[in-house]
């Protein structure tokens, strides 16, 4: 095993299965390396797979074939214990939708990572400190309905790097924002992420952001090409 990559995939299949039955193949035979601080954007057309793909990387879907290497542990032979506990350390996920949680609030939401491992000072001290980078300290105890789409983004992406993962997996991070709310989040995310030397992987339907990434994979006929123009 090459303990460069943080991630490792050979060979990997995913279908589901339709109504009638029927198996219908998103993924087949895919590879994919991602060596540890690198950038990497996801374009592709709506409904090839992108999301799919983010979701069995990012551990929340291990229904699939083939061989997957995270941080040198096999995914497919990790119990279900294991691979919770691997992706609450090592994964932040950003949605496309915040999946915020309503009753909660905007503190609240960011320490909800880390009470599973953490003390409660401990977790609202280290959600207040993020919270403040994202520049929210003035809503710390706002429920996500009272805020703007910006600022729900902000508390989403804040709520992903709170306990300090390895890798970050944005789905469609600004593809609910207006334009120039999206340029700033996207723009401030991305520093965020160079000035911390993290590991990121997004999918995106904007090419201006795509292009900010070392290597950009072009989702197609079921598998990932490597963009070189
Ligand atoms: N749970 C599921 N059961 C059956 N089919 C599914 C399921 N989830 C996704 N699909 C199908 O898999 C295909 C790929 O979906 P996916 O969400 O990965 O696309 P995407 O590339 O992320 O698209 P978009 O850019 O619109 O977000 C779609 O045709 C979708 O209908
Ligand atoms: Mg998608």
């Amino acid at each position: 095993m090459n303990s460069k990559y943080i991630i490792n995939i050979s060979n990997l299949c995913k279908s589901f299965t339709d109504e009638n039955n029927s198996k219908i193949e998103i993924i087949n035979n895919l590879n994919f390396k991602l060596k540890s601080s690198s950038k990497v954007s996801i374009v592709g057309p709506s409904g090839s797979g992108k999301s799919t793909f983010l979701n069995i990387i990012g551990l929340l879907d291990k229904e699939f074939s083939g061989t997957y290497y995270f941080k040198e542990k096999n995914i497919s032979i990790c119990s279900n214990k294991e691979t919770n506990s691997l992706r609450g350390k090592s994964i932040g996920f950003i949605h496309q939708f915040f999946h915020l949680i309503p009753e909660l609030t905007v503190i609240e939401n960011v320490m909800l990572p880390l009470l599973i491992n953490k003390n409660e000072d401990k977790s609202l001290n280290a959600s207040k400190e993020i919270l403040v980078k994202f520049g929210l300290e003035e809503r710390l105890n706002f429920k996500p309905l009272k805020l703007s789409g910006g600022e729900q983004q902000r508390v989403a992406i804040a709520r992903s790097l709170v306990n300090n993962p390895d890798i970050i997996l944005a789905d469609e991070m600004t593809g609910n924002l207006d334009e120039d709310t999206a340029n700033r989040i996207f723009n401030f995310f991305i520093e965020f992420i160079k000035q911390n030397k993290k590991t990121l992987v997004y999918v995106t339907h904007n090419k201006k952001f795509s292009l900010l990434a070392d290597e950009i994979f072009f989702f197609n006929n079921k598998n990932l090409q490597l963009k070189s123009e």
